[in-house]
C-alpha cells in the first residue's frame, strides 16, 4: 500500500499539491483524473522519490521513501516501475537491449536468462518478432508495448502509467488498456494509471482519485464517481 500524509510540494514558493492525505490499495488499479497542469505526474515523480515534497510523508509498503539513503531508495524503487508518457525508449538500442536494459543493469542473470525474460514478456505483450528492430523505426502503439514489456522485466509490486493511452489512435489505444488489465490479472500488480481518457477510466472501473486546486476532491470508487454529486466531478464526466 502506499500511503501519502499531509503532502505539500511546491515550486519557486509555489504549492502544487496542500496538504493530500492519500492510501493508494494494493492489488487494484487506481486512477489518477484532474485537469492539465493539477499536478498528477508531481504526485507520481514524488511516489517514486524523484520529487521530494516540502512537507509530509509518503509511505511505501510501511517504509517512508524519503527517509531513505540513496541505496535504500533504489531497493524501493525496483519495486516500481514506471511507464512513461512518451515510453522513454532509447532510440541507439533496438527493442530487444531497450527490454533487457533494467536486466543487466539489476540482475547478474545469464545472457541466455535474458533472452529467455525478453522474449517471455515481449510476447505477453503481444509484440514477437521485432527483437532487431531500432525503437526509432516502431510506431506509438508498439513503441508503448516495448516499454511496457520493459516496464514488467524486474517484477514490479507497483506500475505507474502517466496518460497511457494519449497520442494513440482509438484502437490501439483500447489495446493498450487490454493489456494494462491483463498484466493487473497476470501479476499480483498495483497499478497507477494517469488519465484524461474516459474510455480508460470507463474500462479499468477501478479506484479514482481526483486532484483540483491542489487537493484531492474525490477518492472512491468507479461507480461512486460516477454517481458523484461534485459540480467539478460532474463536469469532467460530460
Ligand atoms: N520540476 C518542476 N519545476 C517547476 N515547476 C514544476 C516542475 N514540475 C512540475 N511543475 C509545475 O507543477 C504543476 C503541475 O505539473 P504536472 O506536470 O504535475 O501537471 P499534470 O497534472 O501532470 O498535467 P498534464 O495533464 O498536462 O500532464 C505545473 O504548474 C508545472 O508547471
Ligand atoms: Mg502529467
Amino acid at each position: 500500500m502506499i500511503e501519502i500524509k499531509n503532502l505539500t510540494i511546491s515550486f519557486d514558493g509555489k504549492s502544487v499539491l496542500e496538504n493530500i492525505d492519500l492510501n493508494i490499495q494494493k492489488n487494484r488499479i487506481t486512477t489518477i483524473v484532474g485537469q492539465s497542469g493539477c499536478g498528477k505526474s508531481v504526485l507520481m515523480k514524488a511516489i517514486e522519490g524523484i520529487i521530494k515534497p516540502d512537507t509530509g510523508t509518503i509511505l511505501i509498503d510501511g517504509i517512508d521513501i524519503f527517509s531513505l539513503n540513496k541505496k535504500e531508495l533504489i531497493t524501493v524503487r525496483k519495486k516500481m516501475a514506471m511507464l512513461f508518457q512518451g515510453s522513454a525508449l532509447l532510440d541507439s538500442l533496438n527493442v530487444y537491449q531497450n527490454v533487457a536494459l533494467p536486466l543487466i543493469e539489476h540482475s547478474s542473470l545469464s545472457e541466455d536468462q535474458v533472452k529467455e525474460m525478453v522474449s517471455e514478456k515481449l510476447e505477453l505483450v503481444g509484440l514477437s518478432g521485432v527483437l532487431d528492430k531500432m525503437s526509432s523505426e516502431l510506431s506509438g502503439g508498439m513503441k508503448k508495448r516495448v516499454a511496457l514489456a520493459r516496464a514488467i522485466i524486474l517484477k514490479p509490486d507497483y506500475i505507474i502509467y502517466d496518460e497511457p493511452t494519449t497520442g494513440l489512435d482509438p484502437i490501439i489505444a483500447q489495446e493498450i488498456i487490454k493489456l494494462i488489465l491483463k498484466l493487473q490479472s497476470s501479476y499480483k500488480l498495483t497499478s497507477i494509471i494517469v488519465t484524461h481518457d474516459m474510455d480508460c477510466i470507463n474500462k479499468v472501473k477501478g479506484n479514482i482519485i481526483m486532484i483540483r486546486d491542489k487537493k484531492i476532491i474525490f477518492d472512491g470508487i468507479y461507480d461512486d464517481f460516477k454517481n458523484a454529486s461534485d459540480s467539478f466531478v460532474k463536469k469532467f464526466l460530460k
